[in-house]
This record gives structure tokens, C-alpha cells and sequence, in this order.
């Protein structure tokens, strides 16, 4: 949600703004603005892309700059606007402010300025930071940043600028990424790495209120207190290619294609063929033979993969899952006890509602390993332990590699548990791992299933609505399709228990409707074939995806896709590949743009 970026160094500030805000433009893209030095503060913001405000900066003469602030925005709070776009400025022009977050008690805040005279110009709740440092401002950034942080509540990432100091900027995290990115050319924040990469591999990670005071020759951190922090320089291990689009069209494209390597480099170190190792997990043997509950937890896609987590954990470790949403755990007052587990699973790492339910869980005493896939996000650093899908950076909104590299890491958590209580025998224990060391491979061949998926992406691109069905495993890869065709091509799309749909739904098929039948569970595909069968005398056409050797779906269906046989558990990895590719087809057969769908962001830090 929204991203932010800094530099103050020799080079000219407005092309690395610019180039910075473009690798951020995946966490939101209602508007976008820069701040710069100019002879003062000199502001400029546009509503919708950033290529708006790209072709407002071109017509200015030049705008000579070495130091500024950049934003691109998704909005909380004020419609998208020209007005409500950030930077904002104080009233008296002197602090300019970006912001990525929600500052939840701006209004006393708003109230208590606007009684000593400060007329507010947005509807944003980032104005009253810049106005509030404003009225704290004496002089020492640094000392008016702690005083604003001690006032406001809330999650932000915010970079400021003073008029009277064109040589140093500030900036500050609280439950909002922000990076502080290190080189002999000047110096930057960022919101995420891919807006530094271009010019620096080393960079702070900032922790909550640590306060970063950027010149051009240094950078240095302070606590709330003005006391000088010291700690490591972090440096970016993969390539500037894997935040490009390396000549696909779109992220999701090169995203979905690089499954295979991500499997490989997610699974193959962490087992051999006969062993599970986890070296980079503290838990011990007795503490997993003890585990009374496993609470996963997660938001959106990763939520679906904690779906398939229980089916998995629940057969093959024998220990009860539940399976939250975590903006739901986190209220529901949740009943932990010692002797559980709580499996925290996040791409980004920085969700906001899932980070507030690790915490719920951390205070409630519960051991937190999660599943992440960016390297010393908030979630990394706040869990026990933490497993990395070594997936790379994903740029685009709706997740792929991000999902099925969390599935593959459940896969291992699950079988490296049932070894340790002894609920899988070694025979079997074996064969699993056998068909995990073959996912890259069945991945790359079921990704060849591409031409077919954009034939048929091509034909029912115009539907209004689509079904998607599916027992057991297959369920949570029909929630996960669903979500995937919905938020990218915008067609309503709902997922079904295939047992729920005499229930109600089925009253909704009519003649053409389409409905995908996800028939990969040997044991429960003839009751999806009756299900197809349900529908298809209904009127609705039917896709059906089915495993190599079960024809049975060919007498029932319009259309059948076929995926290589894998045993039971690990369908999932499998099934949700060309649904994967249906959902890109679709959207790109709509005109849709893939990468950035309307109203989303990828990575949520506001709840
Ligand atoms: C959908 C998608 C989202 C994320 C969700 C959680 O394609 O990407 O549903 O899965 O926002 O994000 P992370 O995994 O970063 O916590």
C-alpha cells in the first residue's frame, strides 16, 4: 500500500524519484508526487499513473534537483485526486511529506492544529504529519520527528523534507517497510528493495521507530530519543533482472514461468532423498512431538496455500489445523495454548493484519515459524523461526511463485513433522520425498499446458460469472483459481465445496454459464464427475481438470485438462498452474492490466 522513496546525493533527484517510484508503482497506483529542492520545496502530483506524473514533470523547464521525496499512492483515506495526493506540504510550505500508511487518530490531531490556526487543504490523514512537524519544527529534524512520532498512532513509512535544511532528509517506519539504501553517490529510503536496486545493493533494515537522518555523504539512525543506532548493512543477493520483465509483457507472465527454479531453489537444499532438513528452524523434536494445535495463518492467496497446509498437516502429521483469516484471528479473541503452533504464512511479509496476529499469538505465549518469501520483513524478523521460500521478488499484484513455493515449504513442514512423531512410516516417507524432488520438473511440464489455456481463455473470455468446484484439496485450489480470475480480469467468479452446490448455488447455472470442475483427488473425482454432470444439464459449459488416466470427465465436460499424476497430496501444486494461466489469458483477452488490477495493491500494511 503506497510507496515511498528518498535521495539526497550527487546525481540528479528527479529521474531516480521517478525510476525508484516505477519498481513501487505494485503498491499502489492511484497517483503519484515528488517533492525536490529547487530553489525551496517544489511539489508536483497527478492523479493515476505515474506516467501522468511523468508528462507533468516534462513540461516543467528544468527541475534541477540532488535531493527529494516520491510517492505513489494507493488511497485510505480521500478519494484519488490531484489535491489528496502526497507530498504533503505544511501550510507554510517549509515540510513537505510522504507517506506510506494510516495515522488512525489524525482527527484530534487535525482538531488540536486547526485550534492554533492551521487550515488543512486534503482529506488525507498525511497532511497532519506536515503540519504537525511543522508546529514542533525548531530546527533539529530529527528531535521534530521523535516529538511527531510520540503523538501520532497508527502504521507508517514517512520521509520528510524541511525547507531550511536542502542538505539532509529524515524518515521513520513504524509497521511499515521502509529500507534505507547506502552508496558513494548518495543515499535513499525506499519502501521495498527493486526501487534501490538500479544503484545500491547495501541498505539498512529499519526497525520501528528508528529514526534515519540521510546526507549526501552518510546515513545515521537515532532512537526516539536522539541516540545513535548501530547496526548491520544488509546487501541484496539477486540480480537487478529478477525485478524486470526479462521480455515478457507482464510480470505474471515471468512469474508464472519462473515456478520451476523457485520450487528448485525452495526445496532442493532444505531435503536429500531420504531426510528432511531443517537447519534454519530452532524447534526441537520434543516440541514437536508435543504440539497439541496448529493455527495457520494467513491473508488472501497465502491463506488458500494455509488451506492446503491443514489437508496436508491433518493427513500426514496427524495433528488437528486450523486455518485463519488473519484479519479475523486477530479479533476473534483466539484460544492458544502453550503446547501450539502458530504457522504465520506471507509473501511480503509485511501484511498488516497478519503481522497483528503473529503478534496476538507471540503475547498469547504460542511459538510463531512462518513462511515468508522477503528476506527481513517485519514478519522474518518478528517470528521464532522463519522458513524462506527463495522465490525472488514478485512484482506482480496476484501472486504465483510467491503461492505455490509456500505450498511446496507446507509439503516439507508437514512431512518433516510426521517423521519426528512417527506418523508416517519410512517406506512412505520415501515416496513423498520422491515426489517432491519432481515438482520443479511436473511444474515446468504442466506450464507447457500455456497455448492450450490461452485457446481457451480466448473463448470464454466474455463470460459473466464463473463457477469453480472442487472436494477436499481441490477446493482450496478452486478458492485460489477463483481469487486468481477475479481480481485480474474482473469476471465474478466464485469457489464451490462441489458438495455445497445443491445447497444453493446450482440455481444460478443457467444455459452457458461456466463452470470449472477441479477433479484431481483419486478418491473424490468420481463424485466431481456426478457434480459436473449436475451442472452440465443445467446448460453450463464445463472445463474440467483431471489427472492423466482418469477419462471419465471426457464423457461429462466441454473440455478437459489433463495434469500428470502426482498421488493425492500433491495435486495442489499441480492443479492451480493452468488456472494460473487461464486467469492471465482471460484478463489480457479483457484488456486488463495484468500486472496492476484496479483498486488492489500487493502488499496490504494497512488493515
Ligand atoms: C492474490 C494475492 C493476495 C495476497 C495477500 C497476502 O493474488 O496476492 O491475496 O496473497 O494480500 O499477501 P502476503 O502474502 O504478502 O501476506
Amino acid at each position: 500500500m503506497c510507496g515511498i522513496v528518498g535521495y539526497i546525493g550527487n546525481a540528479e533527484a528527479v529521474p531516480v524519484l521517478l525510476n525508484g517510484l516505477a519498481k513501487l508503482e505494485y503498491r499502489g497506483y492511484d497517483s503519484a508526487g515528488i517533492s525536490v529542492y529547487h530553489d525551496g520545496i517544489y511539489t508536483i502530483k497527478a492523479k493515476g499513473r505515474l506516467a501522468n506524473l511523468a508528462e507533468k514533470i516534462d513540461k516543467e523547464d528544468t527541475l534541477s534537483s540532488h535531493m527529494g521525496i516520491g510517492h505513489t499512492r494507493w488511497a485510505t483515506h480521500g478519494a484519488p485526486s490531484d489535491r489528496n495526493s502526497h507530498p504533503h506540504n505544511s501550510q507554510s510550505g517549509k515540510i513537505s511529506v510522504v507517506h506510506n500508511g494510516i495515522i488512525e487518530n489524525y482527527m484530534e490531531i487535525k482538531a488540536f492544529l486547526q485550534e492554533k490556526g492551521y487550515v488543512f487543504v486534503s482529506e488525507t490523514d498525511t497532511e497532519v504529519v506536515a503540519q504537525l512537524f511543522d508546529y514542533y519544527y525548531e530546527g533539529n529534524p530529527v528531535e521534530t520527528l521523535s516529538k511527531v512520532v510520540r503523538k501520532v498512532r497508527g502504521a507508517y513509512a514517512l520521509a520528510i523534507m524541511c525547507i531550511d535544511h536542502p542538505d539532509s532528509l529524515v524518515a521513520v517506519r513504524k509497521d511499515c517497510p521502509l529500507l534505507a539504501g547506502l552508496s558513494s553517490d548518495g543515499n535513499y529510503v525506499a519502501s521495498d528493495i527493486p526501487a534501490l536496486l538500479e544503484y545500491t545493493r547495501d541498505y539498512y533494515l529499519l526497525d520501528d521507530n528508528e529514526i534515519v537522518f540521510l546526507t549526501k555523504e552518510g546515513v545515521t539512525l537515532y532512537d526516539l530519543d536522539g541516540n545513535e543506532i548501530h547496526k548491520d548493512v544488509f546487501r541484496v543477493t539477486w540480480d537487478i533482472d529478477a525485478a524486470e520483465k526479462g521480455g515478457y509483457d507482464y510480470f505474471m507472465m515471468k512469474e508464472i514461468m519462473e515456478q520451476p527454479e523457485a520450487l528448485r531453489k525452495t526445496v532442493f537444499p532444505r531435503m536429500t532423498e531420504t531426510r528432511i532438513s531443517f537447519e534454519d528452524i530452532s524447534l526441537t523434536e520434543e516440541e514437536i512431538k508435543n504440539f497439541n494445535r496448529i493455527h495457520i495463518v494467513a491473508c488472501g492467496s497465502a491463506w488458500h496455500a494455509g488451506v492446503v497446509g491443514r489437508y496436508v498437516m491433518e493427513e500426514v502429521s496427524r495433528i488437528p489445523v486450523e486455518v485463519d483469516i488473519a484479519s479475523e484471528f486477530r479479533y476473534r479473541n483466539p484460544i492458544l495454548n502453550q503446547n501450539d503452533l502458530c504457522i504465520i504464512i506471507s509473501q511480503s511479509g509485511e501484511t498488516a493484519d497478519t503481522l497483528a496476529a503473529l503478534r496476538e499469538a507471540k503475547k498469547q505465549g504460542v511459538k510463531v515459524l512462518s513462511i515468508v518469501n522477503v528476506v527481513g520483513s517485519s514478519i522474518a524478523r518478528e517470528s521464532d523461526d522463519v522458513l524462506y521460500t527463495w522465490a525472488g521478488p514478485e512484482i506482480a499484484v496476484a501472486t504465483t511463485k510467491g503461492y505455490t513455493t509456500q505450498l511446496s515449504l507446507l509439503y516439507l513442514v508437514s512431512l518433516y513433522f510426521a517423521k519426528v512423531r512417527g506418523t508416517v512410516e519410512e517406506e512412505h516417507l520415501n515416496e513423498y520425498l520422491q515426489e517432491l524432488r519432481l515438482l520443479p520438473q511436473k511444474t515446468e511440464e504442466v506450464l507447457k499446458l500455456d497455448t492450450k489455456m490461452a485457446e481457451l481463455a480466448k473463448k470464454y473470455a466474455q463470460s459473466e460469472d464463473v463457477f469453480i468446484i472442487g472436494r477436499g484439496l481441490d477446493y482450496a485450489a478452486a478458492m485460489e483459481s477463483s481469487l486468481k480470475l477475479k481480481e485480474i480480469s474482473y469476471i465474478h467468479s466464485e469457489a464451490y465445496a462441489a458438495g455445497e452446490l445443491k445447497h444453493g448455488t446450482i440455481s444460478l447455472i443457467e444455459e452457458g454459464t461456466l463452470v470449472i470442475a477441479i477433479a484431481t483427488q483419486e478418491r473424490l473425482f468420481e463424485k466431481l464427475v456426478s457434480n459436473a454432470k449436475e451442472v452440465k444439464a443445467r446448460g453450463a459449459k464445463v472445463i474440467a481438470i483431471a489427472v492423466e488416466g482418469n477419462l471419465a470427465m471426457e464423457e461429462v465436460a466441454d473440455e478437459v485438462i489433463y495434469l500428470p499424476k502426482s498421488g493425492d497430496i500433491f495435486t495442489s501444486s499441480y492443479n492451480v498452474l493452468p488456472m494460473q494461466l487461464f486467469a492471465y489469458y482471460t484478463a489480457v483477452e479483457r484488456g486488463c492490466d495484468v500486472d496492476k488490477p484496479r483498486n488492489l495493491a500487493k502488499s496490504v500494511t494497512v488493515e
